[in-house]
């Protein structure tokens, strides 16, 4: 029996799935991802570690599924990064949201519970479930107050996570993760729709940029130091909640001023406001506050929003020229 440790990734096709993946393998796991099967190969984000990992077909919708990989491949470490995770597509697609991102967390858990419950777990919960504020910054203790499908899910999963663990006693976290960013974040979550367009835009590709609300505030940190935080509280010697974030606010429209002055340019010569990217409800601000994930993980963040932005902008470039797709490596 090998004795290096396993760990079960959802989602490692993801944006958090595939830096997560990487870490691991630098801290000596073999790693488990879970994939769904598709008509078209999506694995652009792993292609890079891809015979490092061990891909197993598996859907969250199909319990069967994950209690077969968990009985065969033992994980000692399970991380549900897995959702339908895009909050737009969940007013169109709210039931397929609640059965992916609600009630596929029961169905891990529930695998979990019956094929060995000594397995740590991590939940991907999110900032998103504070929605309309009660307090600001947000903590652990801030009441949730979700304004979308997405966000009804995620209270949903986080909640089963936090109750599994009283019910069974399993060591189970959920990370309140706030928005996390990079060059593989998928195209259609507004930074790297902005980071893309100033690339266009600047490669003379494109010459204009629709938005939606210009005043939301995020609390965007950057990816990888996010993942270092989900396999931190899996090492604890209890389970618990932690908020992740910067504990700094931005707006879209700072956003956008960053990203195209990053290369000389400035934004409202082609940023227009278009209704079909506004929301039915909004989450008009997020700021977290992570001091018990500093304290008790000794977690900071290492990147500031403004590298961040210039980061993805400068891959969008190199992306470009070299005629690749952006979004992945
Ligand atoms: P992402 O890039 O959208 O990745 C989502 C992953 O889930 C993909 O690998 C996707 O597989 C997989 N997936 C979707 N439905 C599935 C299903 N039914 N069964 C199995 N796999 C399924 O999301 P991310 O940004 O990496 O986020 C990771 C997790 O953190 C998500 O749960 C997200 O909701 C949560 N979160 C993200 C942030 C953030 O700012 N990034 C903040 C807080 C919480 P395919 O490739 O096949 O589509
Ligand atoms: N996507 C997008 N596209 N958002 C826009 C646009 C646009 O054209 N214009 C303005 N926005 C605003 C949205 O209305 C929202 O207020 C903000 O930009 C951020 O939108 P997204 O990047 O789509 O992220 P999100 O905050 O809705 O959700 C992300 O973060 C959550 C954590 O708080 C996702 O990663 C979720 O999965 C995650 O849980």
């Amino acid at each position: 029996m090998s004795r290096r440790k396993r760990a079960l990734i959802t989602g490692i096709t993801g944006q958090d799935g595939s830096y997560l993946a990487e870490f691991l393998l630098d801290q000596g796991y073999e790693v488990v991802g879970m994939v769904r099967r598709t008509s078209t190969v999506n694995f652009d984000r792993i292609q890079h570690i891809q015979d490092k990992l061990t891909l197993v077909a598996g859907d969250l919708m199909d319990e069967v599924s994950l209690m077969a990989i968990l009985k065969e491949h033992r994980p000692q470490e399970v991380y549900n990064l897995a959702a339908q995770s895009f909050v737009k597509t969940s007013w169109t697609q709210p039931v397929f949201t609640g059965e992916v991102t609600a009630l596929g967390v029961t169905r891990v858990l529930d695998a979990i519970r019956m094929v060995d419950p000594e397995i740590r777990f991590y939940q991907a919960s999110s900032s998103e479930m504070f929605g309309k504020v009660q307090q600001v910054p947000q903590t652990e203790r801030t009441p949730y107050y979700p304004r979308s499908p997405y966000g009804v899910a995620k209270v949903y999963g986080h909640w089963i996570t936090v109750n599994y663990r009283e019910s069974y006693d399993l060591f189970a976290c959920s990370g309140i993760l706030f928005n996390h960013e990079s060059p593989r974040r998928g195209l259609e979550f507004v930074t790297h729709k902005v980071t893309y367009h100033v690339a266009k835009i600047k490669l003379g590709l494109a010459d204009r940029l629709p938005l939606g609300n210009l005043e939301a505030q995020r609390d965007w940190g950057y990816a990888p130091d996010y993942v270092r935080a989900m396999w931190l509280m899996l090492q604890e010697d209890h389970p618990d909640d932690y908020v992740v974030a910067t504990g700094e606010t931005h707006s879209v429209r700072r956003l956008c001023e960053v990203a195209f002055g990053s290369v000389g340019l400035n934004w409202e010569d082609y940023v227009y406001v278009n209704p079909d990217d506004l929301r039915p409800a909004e989450v008009d601000l997020l700021v977290g506050d992570a001091s018990k994930a500093r304290r008790e993980l000794g977690w900071a963040p290492t990147v500031t929003f403004e590298q961040m932005i210039q980061m993805m902008v400068e891959a969008d470039l190199e992306a470009l020229r070299s005629q690749r797709q952006p979004m992945r490596l």
